[in-house]
């Protein structure tokens, strides 16, 4: 993540992958330029650094100039177009190349057709480094578009916010803080987390994704996800990450004006952690507690028996396998306690005593987030 002024921008488009855009361009331009040698007009200023990367990929001879016009102010475009250099050679005659960083209402391409249209050229075409469809107001066809992006405001490569950003040989996206409060939970098995899920969901307003509901919705349902999941577990394989983070993302994404997310059964290992944290940054958001609740053995032990006399649950009645369960548990949470814990996010929670107890002491751990 960077800061330009008062503002965070993450990662985007690598330098790695505006490079081969600019290829695909130049040779999709070279081919349709045949044996004419075109003009290549870059706006300035943001269109200096594709104008020049371009250039120099062009694979045969060509003519570059410029013109500068400015429009945009801090993060947003304006109706305004300022002319600060208007074409200085004439072009009539000649095919030329618009070659803009990025269009975004239009509103400068507009001036662009303005500026051409006395100048009998031969031919006038636009290319655009990136484009939001989004934002796009006119009717102007481009003919060569690098990337379609979101209506985000970008900076790099040329691109600036207020100054800034221009010399970044990459792309980053403007980072809008979401204020959510995203809890991953925990507990043994007994320790009663089902139960406080639906009272942290109630109090909060949060939305309890278990990953064992999203699997067996997505499989029921036979969505693609689900299709793809059950693949791995029809051949007795596990599912890859990979696949679970897909589904979770979609559920996030349903409930996008959530105000956070209570993630119960995952994740459960250390890659996984990693994963959902890219995943909430990709929402520019972030896990911000892992809560554990905390049972003694022997309680728990005691508490499933009990459950498993009316439950008819096989797996509470045998005190061995539910000892099993017990140590299988720890096993894995010790790998994400360490992990939460070295970013100052674990919070054990005494889950011995009454369920209002209980619900009281996670309330006030989630109070201090
Ligand atoms: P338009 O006139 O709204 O199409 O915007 C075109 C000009 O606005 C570009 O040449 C850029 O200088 C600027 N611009 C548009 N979107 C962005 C952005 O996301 N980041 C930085 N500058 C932008
Ligand atoms: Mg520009």
């Amino acid at each position: 993540m960077i800061k330009l002024h008062d503002l965070y921008f993450k990662p985007f488009i690598s330098e790695d992958e505006v490079d081969t855009i600019v290829e695909r361009m130049v040779n999709d331009i070279a081919n349709d330029m045949q044996d004419e040698v075109p003009v290549f007009v870059g706006i300035l200023n943001g269109s200096f650094m594709f104008v020049s990367d371009f250039v120099k990929k062009y694979p045969k001879p060509c003519e570059v100039t410029f013109i500068k016009l400015a429009s945009y102010e801090g993060l947003k475009s304006s109706e305004d177009i300022h002319r600060l250099i208007g074409l200085t050679q004439d072009l009539s005659g000649r095919k030329v190349v618009i070659l803009e960083d990025i269009i975004d209402s239009g509103n400068t391409l507009e001036e662009v057709n303005r500026i051409f249209e006395n100048e009998n050229v031969d031919e006038l075409k636009i290319a655009t480094l990136f484009y939001k469809p989004e934002a796009y107001k006119k009717d102007y066809k481009l003919h060569y578009i690098g990337k379609e992006i979101p209506n985000k405001f970008i900076v790099g490569y040329g691109l600036d916010y207020n100054g800034l950003g221009r010399d970044l040989p990459a792309i980053y996206q403007l980072k809008t803080t979401q204020y959510m409060t995203n809890l991953v939970l925990f507990g043994p098995p007994g320790a009663g987390k089902g139960t406080q899920a639906e009272f942290l969901k109630e109090t909060y307003n949060l939305v309890h994704i278990s990953t064992g509901d999203v699997f067996r919705f997505n499989i029921k349902n036979e969505t693609a996800l689900g299709m793809l999941a059950k693949s791995y577990m029809d051949k007795g394989e596990l599912v890859p990450d990979q696949v679970t983070i897909d589904m979770l993302n979609a559920e996030v994404e349903k409930n996008a004006d959530a105000n956070g997310f209570i993630f119960d059964g995952f994740p459960r290992t250390h890659a996984q952690a990693e994963a959902l944290d890219k995943l909430m940054d990709s929402k520019d958001s972030q896990i911000n507690a892992m809560i554990a609740l905390e049972v003694d053995d022997e309680v728990l032990v005691g508490r499933l028996l009990e459950r498993g006399k009316t439950s008819g649950r096989k797996d509470d009645a045998n005190e061995t396998v539910i000892r099993n369960r017990i140590t299988e548990y720890y096993k894995k949470t010790a790998i994400l306690k360490d992990y939460y814990t070295a970013q100052d996010k674990y919070f054990g929670v005494d889950g011995v005593g009454s369920i209002a107890d209980i619900t009281k002491r996670l309330n006030a751990v989630i109070d201090t987030l």
